[in-house]
């Protein structure tokens, strides 16, 4: 989509921040879900933009009926960026998510978005990356805080929710094609940066769903990752741990880990279970506040981060 500059270029919200990698399922949108609703908890105006083709329902937007739609069409399955886009207008989030948390939620319409970009390139140039941050920014000012969601693996995507932010963060996993997968984001990092917003950077990676303990590991994670954006990027020191089945029931109830966590004291006990008044899905795994624990210090630190203004 994007090969030179453009003339236009739209400032981002100064506290806006897209979690992104070029490789899929390394935890952008379970953390980029945790971002937003730990922001709002905080009292902080809060927008989540999921431009991504798969809605991963974190905060149970669909599946558990959270938040109010907007009037008029559905904004849920990506319908709603899709429309914004399409139709050259402001974005119209789901509001109230959460106390002071407005999403626009992802969806299979997405994936139309880039297509419809692409088209829309070949006659107007390469200013249509600005697409979102043009819709964006007549409500970006009702808002503290903006957090993206980005989809794995489409540049015309990435390249959409870059021109829309000013920071990057960057989740990887331990194993060497998530490392791989930096390039591509670091690649359209680069060209949307020169191209149309000079303000982005990149505020940090982190490593994501690792044994914390395994630190001989993650030193040669830390090194691979230097090596391939740079010995200056700043690499975080929170790590969530690799904790599949309460992550993978949280995400199911709609609920953050913290909110799933909070269930615990009332839970189903594995007495309950064994003696069949309750199915081994109603126990909440005890390994559950650790993993909120990791994720509210990785959360804290990478808004610290990011508010430092690292160049
Ligand atoms: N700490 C964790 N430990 C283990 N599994 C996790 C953890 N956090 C999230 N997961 C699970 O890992 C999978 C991938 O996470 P997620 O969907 O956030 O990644 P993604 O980068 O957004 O993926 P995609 O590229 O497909 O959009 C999901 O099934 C999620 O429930
Ligand atoms: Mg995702």
């Amino acid at each position: 989509m994007l090969s030179s500059g453009v003339p236009e270029q739209i400032a981002p919200p100064d506290d806006s921040t897209a979690v992104g990698t070029g490789k899929g399922g390394v935890g952008k949108s379970t953390v980029a879900a945790h971002l937003a609703a730990a922001s709002a908890e905080s009292g902080k105006r809060t927008l989540l933009i999921c431009v991504t083709g798969q809605d991963d329902d974190d905060l149970g937007i669909k599946s558990h009926n959270r938040g109010d739609q907007p009037p008029g069409d559905s904004a849920l399955d990506g319908q709603g960026l899709y429309k914004a886009i399409h139709d050259r207008v402001p974005l119209q989030p789901i509001r109230e998510v959460r106390p002071n948390l407005d999403v626009l939620p992802g969806g299979p319409r997405v994936a139309e978005v880039r297509d419809l970009l692409l088209m829309r390139a070949l006659k107007e140039g390469p200013g249509v990356a600005l697409s979102l941050a043009r819709s964006l920014a007549p409500i970006a000012p009702l808002y503290d805080r903006v957090l993206f969601d980005s989809a794995p693996e489409d540049d015309t995507l990435e390249q959409l929710v870059l021109a829309a932010t000013r920071n990057l963060v960057v989740p990887t996993r331990s194993d060497g094609s998530s490392i791989r997968g930096m390039d591509r984001i670091s690649k359209n990092f680069w060209t949307v940066k020169n191209a149309v917003n000079p303000a982005l950077r990149l505020a940090g990676v982190f490593l994501y769903a690792s044994n914390p303990n395994a630190t001989v590991m993650h030193d040669a994670v830390r090194e691979e990752v230097r090596e391939t954006l740079g010995s200056g990027i700043a690499i975080l020191e929170s790590i969530v741990g690799y904790r599949e089945v309460p992550a993978r029931r949280a995400r199911k109830k709609g609920l953050t880990f913290g909110e799933y966590a909070a269930l615990l004291p009332q839970a189903a006990s594995v007495a309950d279970v064994k003696a069949g008044r309750a199915k081994e899905e109603d126990m909440v795994p005890p390994s559950t506040p650790g993993l909120a624990k990791e994720m509210s210090q990785l959360t804290d630190e990478i808004f610290e981060r990011c508010a430092r203004g690292v160049a």
